[in-house]
Order: C-alpha cells, then structure tokens, then sequence
C-alpha cells in the first residue's frame, strides 16, 4: 500500500509493487441516498514474488457490514479494520474475499466517492475516492476487469449506469429495478463510475474504424437534455480524431457521458462513462459564449482522448500523473489545433503558461513535473503536471520529428496496453522509435523551475562575424538548490536590413538544423562569418520550449521583427514583447507604446488578418503574466500603468476601432461559424477599448439591448460593470432575472461582479454571500465567487488593508469542512505571496497564518504549510 515515511510523505523512491493482484471485481450496489449498502467480491492472487504478504486494503470511514473468506466468515481475529485500512491476515493462494458495507451519499459533500447531486447518485473516484465507495487496493497498478450490479428504486433512479457494456436489466418486484454492467479491460479503481436517478439523453450510433458498432449518449437531468448536442458532436469528432492522428479506437459498445451540477473539477474520463461538471456539457446559443463552446470541445476530447492515454495504458503510481495528463491535455491542444486555428490555440495556452505556470514554478508550491514526493496527490492536479508536461512531450515532439513521434506512440501504447506504466516506460518508447538517446530529455520531468535562455549578441564589423552566446539557468526551486541542463529546442531566424532571412548555416558546438539550435550544454556559441550587416535575430519562435528569454532588444528592432515576421503566433508574441516593454521598462516606455501603437493601427486596418487575431492582440499580458516578471509586486502601480496604457493605445485607434466595430456587425450574426465567431472576438475587442473612451458606455449600452448572442450580452454587461456605466445596475438586474432558472448563466454575471476592477468589489462578493444564491457546497458557485475574486481580481484581492486576503481566507477555513478539495485550491492564489510589496506581503501573512489550526483537512494542511515553510 502507499508508503508513509516518518516526514509524512509518500516517495517515489518506496514504490513496491502490490503483493496481492486482483484480476476481478465484483459489485453491488443496492442504492439510496441516505445509506446504500455495496457488496464486492475480489478475486485475490498473491504475487508469486512477494508470498507470505498480508492483504491490505484501502477503505476510508467505511461501515463494515460482513466479511467472507471463500465463502466462510472471517473471525474478528483474522483482520483489522482501523476506518482507514484493512489488514486481512493468514491469507495463502488464490482466494475470494468478500465484504458488504454501509455507506452515506447524502451526506458526502467532498464530491469524492459516491455523493448525492440533485435527483443524482453519482461517483468521482480520481484519485483515491474509491476507498469511500468500498474495499480495495485503491491505487492504479491494481487492474481487475469489472462486473457490477446496481439495484435501486425504478421512480426515483430510471437509469443506471455503470463502466463498460451493458449485460443485462430486470425489474425486481417490489417498485424496484436491477442493472448489469461489465467492463472487460483491466481498469484501475480511479476509473470506476457509476450514475443513477432520472437522466434523459442524446445519443447518436456509429462505427469504429475497426468496425465496431458503438452508440454515443450524453445523460443529463431533463431539463438539461435539451443542451447536449453540441458535446454529443464533440465525443463524435475526438473519436474520429483520434483514429486518424493517433490511429486509436474505442473500445467498448457504448460511450456514455453524464452532466452533474455538483462536481469538484471539470470532468472525469472513468471508462466508459465519463462524468462532467456541466458547464463542460451544456450549451446553446442563448446561454453559452463562443469560448464556452471551444471549452466544452476540448474538455470532451481531453476525456475521450484520455480513453487511450490514460485508461487502456494507465499509470503505475500517481507520481506518474503527468505520463496522462500532460499527455493527454498535449492530445487535446493538437485535437484543437488540428480543427480549429493552430495560431489562436498557441495564444491561448501561451497565455496560460507564462501567467499561470510560470507563477507557480517560481513560488511556493513549485514542483516538478514528476514529484518525488507528495503529501496530498489531490494536491497535485496542477498547472504544472498538466501543462508543463504538455509542454514537454511537445519538446519531445519538436526533437524527433512528427514521423517518428507517431511511431513512438504506436509502440508506447502497443508495449504498455492494458498495463500501468511509468514515465520510463514513455521515454524508452521514444527512444526505440527515433533511435534517440533521450537521457538528458528525461531531466524535464525532474527539475522544478522555468529555465532562462540567456542570448547576448555580438557583431564585429570589420570582419562580419557575428556570435551568439546562449546560456541556460534554471533558478533555484524549494527543495531544489542546483539544477542541471536541460535539452532545449531554440528557433532562431537572423534577418538582414532588408527583411530576408540570412541562410548561411552558423558553426556552433551545439547541433543545429534548419532554424533551430538543441542546447543541451549551459552555455553554447553560435557563429556566423563575413555577414554585411549586423543581422537582426528573432528567438523563440512558437515558443518550442517552456522557458523565459532573456535578449535586450531595442525597442526599434522589435518594430522592425513585427514588420518581417509573417507567423500569427510571432507577431502576437513580439506585440506582447513590445507592450511588457511598454509596461516595466521605463526607459523604452515611450518608444514602445509608440511602435505599439503603431502596430496595432496597422492590424486594424488589414483586411486579410483574422479578426479573432487582431483581438488577440489587442489583449496586453495580463496582470499574472507581468507581475511573474517582477522581483517584488507594487500591485496597484502595476495595475495603474497597465490601465493608462490601455486609455492610451484606445486613444490612439478610436477611429479604427469604431469602423471594425461597425464593419463586423453582419458577419457577427451568422451564428456559430468560425466566421462569426471570429467577428464576435473582436467586435467585443473593440467594445472594450471604445467603453475607456465613454463615461456614458452607450456603444456597450446598445450592444446589451440588442440582445444577439451570450458572447456579446456578456461582454456587453462586462463593460457596463467594470467601467461603472449609469446603466450598470439595471442591465445587471435584467440579466440576472432572464436567466434567474440557470445556475450556469448566473456564475458568469457573478464572476463578471467579483471581477470588477475596483476594491470596493469586495463588498459585492461579500453581499452576494448572504444571498440564497450563495451555496458553498457547489464548487461551481466557489469558483465563480470566491475563485474569480481570488485569481482575476488584483485590486479587490491585493486590496492594502487586507481584506480580501482575509475574505479569501476565511472562505478557505469555512470550506476546508466541506470541500477540502476546493478548499485547497482556493488557497493557491496565495503561491507568490512572498513577492507582494510590503504591505501585501504582511497583510498576506496575517491572514494565512492563523489557518494554522483552524484547518483540519490534510489537503488544505499540506498547502499552507508548503505556503508558509
Ligand atoms: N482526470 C482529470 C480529472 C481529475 C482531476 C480527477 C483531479 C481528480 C482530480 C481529468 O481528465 C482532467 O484533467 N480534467 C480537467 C479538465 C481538462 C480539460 C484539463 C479538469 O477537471 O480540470
Ligand atoms: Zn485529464
């Protein structure tokens, strides 16, 4: 079982295979909310290598009713049960154990385990639910193939659902009903679901590339039901997707997907039947935005998508957890990129990297991306694991190539189906497809820290030669001191006066091809010779590695690399590189809000460049992403200056602004095509800028009235709040009451009031709590109150009294009872604490200090003291 030593972690080091297999599993469920009683039948087989071991199950607070060894009842003598583990003695040989227990759904609101929602029974076992459900070796190296039965009252529960295909149903008699399930593929117990109660579908039939027959259903409450087609459609193109990219099936006769209102994270990927939270599901024109629809896609496929990476090859142990999520959320980028515009994707998880990830990796709670310890493993669904790790496997992909890649996942799957496998296991795949030495690759997955690339530049005009030093440093991580080169795929393009690329090859000792240069050394030298002029060189290109570039470059070259650069993602990238200058270097200020501007004007007015393009870049780095740049915060200086910035560039393009405004008006109502979409992004864009210019807000005013899409009401009602319009109040009023019936279209005006760019936005979130509206038990409402007060709101959060420090913090005590899980997560926002100006970082320490024993959930306990140490 996992192994505790006495620091109270669990090491990577101290994995022991498990000494009892379980190569089958049966279940039954007899269900009721209030105490539902599971019966399981484990077939036991010891490990020939490992004989003599006692039996160690994992069961947590369970209320153990029976328990039979081969069919005969076990004397009290013969186990210990200590409402966490049970040790069943003198075992030899095959054998069956079998246990009945009491469990209480209606009362589990950790949403871990089996837990009510609703009219709903449903489970969430990742990672270690199941143990709340019943009996077992609850850690993923344990695969047994599944049968399992649930009984329940037909009225109350029509539907039964369970992992697998369906075996059989029949009623019992008495009011109530009885379905089977099978799951023939060794599945560990975090993949076990189940979902009862009354759900209707949508479903749709297909056939496999292998020629299987599967039938496609999303489950959801009836008066959800109506709002799944568009997921429906995305199961539908993930598995397409998937055959011809990865040339993976499905396997088994039906893919089933339920909808819950209650659910800790966004979705589950249990095989077969996946379970999703269901803002990740429901959706229509009149109640989801257009990013809501690119989110719920690509969620549906990261949990399809998970069907391979992940369920047919699992994880040996959960310090492997990135082996399927950085995987997987890798898959789903490319699913995404594959279907829609591979720039606008980069932007966004580029976005997401530099103000998330970075952050993380540098605070606190910076971790690698395989831990070798961990406390909590809840606690480690992080942006690292997961977009980190895809970062890394997409370094893999730049190195080897796309060809061999795709061999190297043929034989990653083929070798490792139906087991548990390690990062190891992954890399040796790679390594026999490409015939690749990736030892030194493998040191991404265990240095915490985001490596600089350090370029200075020299050109000796006398002679035309011109050198490129490279250096590589990953700083100093917690528990981390030193750290070692990493392989790092650099582009690079040197451009002569007039625009065009230099070709001539450099000599260098570090291997480089075509644009791109390996650095797997700490320093190398790159050396071209006799050139003209002093060439003008652009590093980075699609940010091909996780890391920071370090190169002063004067704001006149960047100018000049945005008017070469023909790449959407560059010319995003160098207009972000232009306003950070604009923003933290004084000296260069002026001149970059200048060359800015000057850009920006130039977008506007191209008429070939994609409207949700030009938006992008009219979206400045955010505040995350520029306070990660700095050695200590002035949060409200940085704000202000981002804000006058801002005011200032609006300024500049009023007038263009106004006519692409106007002009995309048609375009903007041809409903969910890329074309209106893209028409919508910067219309809203625009709307944003030209509301700086107007107290009155009448543009963002009449775009509310108009009524359209929820893309651009709620954009509309973003303006009117956040820049305080008179219409403000009535506009929120009316919102709020046309969607008063649907919680999901009400976390977005709450999330758009906890938002508002002003301290006083912390009365708000605190009126709202004494609202009904307010239910701390759903994480949905925590995160659009709490979560997005905490994370997208420096000046209500960062406020210099304290207080929204102390909101967020006592938030986190009064859930820790509740939702650890949530609770936990909500105490990140504190990760960089340590680099606030003081009084932030003060008043910070205030408030999270005296949780020290107001906490009683190890996940919470495990953050703030990793947040404290
Ligand atoms: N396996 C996870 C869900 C999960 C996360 C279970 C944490 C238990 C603890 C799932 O595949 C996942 O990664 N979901 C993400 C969304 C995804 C699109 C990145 C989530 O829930 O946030
Ligand atoms: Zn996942």
């Amino acid at each position: 079982m996992t192994q505790l030593r006495g620091d109270g972690h669990v090491h990577l080091a101290d994995y022991a295979a498990p000494a009892w297999r379980i190569p089958h599993a049966e279940l039954q469920f007899e269900l009721d909310p209030d105490a539902t009683v599971v019966s399981a039948r484990l077939c036991l087989s010891p490990d020939p290598a490992q004989p003599g071991q006692p039996l160690e199950l994992d069961g947590e607070g369970l209320e153990l009713l029976d328990i039979t060894l081969d069919g005969q009842p076990l004397a009290p003598g013969r186990y210990d049960y200590d409402g966490r583990r049970l040790v069943v003695h003198g075992l030899s040989g095959d054998c069956e154990l079998a246990t009945r227990v009491r469990i209480h759904p209606a009362g589990n609101t950790r949403l871990e385990g089996l837990y009510r929602s609703g009219d709903l029974l449903l489970t969430q076992c990742e990672a270690q639910g199941f143990r709340r459900i019943t009996f077992m070796a609850d850690r993923p190296d344990v695969m047994p193939r599944w049968r399992i039965v649930l009984r329940a009252n037909r009225d109350a529960f029509p539907v039964l659902l369970a992992n697998g295909n369906p075996l059989a149903s029949q009623d019992l008699g008495d009011g109530r009903h009885e379905a089977s399930w099978e799951n023939p593929h060794p599945t560990p117990a975090y993949l076990f679901a189940i979902a009862a109660g009354p759900l209707e579908r949508v479903s749709r039939r297909l056939q496999t590339a292998e020629g299987r027959d599967v039938e496609i259903n999303i489950w959801a409450e009836p008066s959800d039901v109506a709002r799944c087609q568009y997921a429906l459609g995305a199961v539908e193109r993930a598995l397409r997707w998937d055959e011809q990219r990865f040339g993976r099936c499905y396997d088994l006769d039906v893919f089933n997907v339920v909808a819950a209102q209650d659910f800790t994270m966004g979705a589950m990927e249990n095989k077969g039947l996946n379970i999703f939270n269901a803002r990740y599901i429901l959706a229509d024109e009149s109640t989801a935005t257009d990013a809501d629809f690119l989110a719920i896609e690509s969620v549906v496929a990261h949990e399809y998508l998970h069907n391979w990476s992940g369920n047919r090859v699992t994880l040996r142990d959960w310090f492997q957890l990135s082996l399927k999520e950085g995987l997987t959320v890798f898959r789903d980028t490319e699913f995404s990129s594959d279907l829609h515009s591979r720039a606008l994707k980069r932007i966004e998880v580029v976005r997401l990297l530099r103000g998330r990830q970075f952050a993380e990796d540098a605070g606190a709670l910076a971790h690698p991306v395989r831990p070798d310890r961990y406390k909590e493993i809840s606690n480690f669904y992080t942006l690292t694991i997961y977009e980190k790790g895809a970062e890394i496997i997409r370094v893999l992909h730049t190195l080897v190539g796309e060809d061999a890649f795709r061999a190297g996942m043929d034989r990653y799957f083929a070798d490792n189906d139906g087991k548990a496998a390690t990062l190891e296991d992954f890399i040796a795949a790679h390594a026999a497809a490409s015939g690749r030495d990736l030892t030194q690759f493998a040191r991404w997955y265990a240095q915490a820290g985001t490596p600089e690339v350090s370029v200075s530049a020299d050109f000796d005009g006398a002679s035309g030669d011109y050198t490129l030093t490279i250096d590589q440093n990953t700083p100093p991580t917690p528990g981390q001191q030193h750290k070692q080169p990493l392989v790092i795929p650099l582009r690079y393009r040197l451009f002569d006066a007039d625009g065009t690329s230099v070709t001539q090859a450099p000599e260098s000792d570090a291997v480089v091809r075509d644009g791109l240069v390996e650095l797997t050394a700490a320093r190398h030298v790159l050396r071209w010779r006799g050139l003209e002029d002093k060439p003008l060189p652009a590093f980075n290109q699609g940010f091909g590695a996780p890391v920071k570039l370090v190169f002063d470059q004067g704001v006149d070259e960047l100018a000049r690399l945005v008017r070469f650069e023909t790449d959407s993602f560059n010319r995003w990238d160098l207009l972000q590189r232009l306003a950070t200058e604009a923003l933290l270097a004084r000296p260069q200020a002026e001149a970059a809000t200048g060359a800015l501007s000057d850009a920006l004007a130039g977008l506007l007015t191209d008429a070939q460049a994609d409207p949700a393009f030009v938006a992008e870049c009219l979206v400045l780095p955010d505040f995350d992403t520029l306070a990660e740049q700095l050695d200590e915060v002035d949060v409200q200086a940085l704000v202000a200056r981002r804000e006058e910035l801002l005011d200032r560039l609006a300024e500049d393009q009023v007038g263009r602004l106004q006519v692409r405004y106007e002009a995309l008006a048609d375009a903007a109502r041809e409903g969910l095509s890329g074309r209106a979409m893209s028409a919508r992004a910067l219309r809203n864009a625009c709307l944003a800028w030209l509301t700086r210019l107007d107290p009155e807000a009448r543009l963002a005013q009449a775009q509310f009235d108009a009524g359209g899409t929820m893309t651009e009401r709620i954009a509309a009602l973003r303006c009117l709040l956040h820049f305080q319009a008179p219409g403000a109040d009535a506009a929120l009023a009316g919102f709020r009451d046309a969607h008063a019936g649907d919680p999901l279209v009400t976390d977005k005006w709450v999330a758009l009031v906890a938002t508002r760019p002003h301290p006083d936005a912390l009365g708000d979130v605190q009126s709202l709590m004494a609202t009904p509206w307010w239910k701390p038990a759903n994480p949905n409402r925590v995160r659009a109150l709490v979560g997005s007060f905490a994370r997208s709101n420096p000046l209500a959060f960062h406020r210099l009294d304290g207080a929204g420090y102390q909101l967020v913090a006592d938030q986190v005590a009064a859930l820790d009872a509740v939702s650890p899980q949530v609770a936990a997560r909500l105490l990140g926002a504190f990760e960089s604490w340590r680099r606030w100006a003081e009084p932030l970082r003060a008043r910070a320490r205030a408030a999270l200090a005296p949780l020290d024993g107001r906490l009683a959930s190890p996940d919470a306990r495990d953050l703030l003291e990793r947040l404290l140490d």
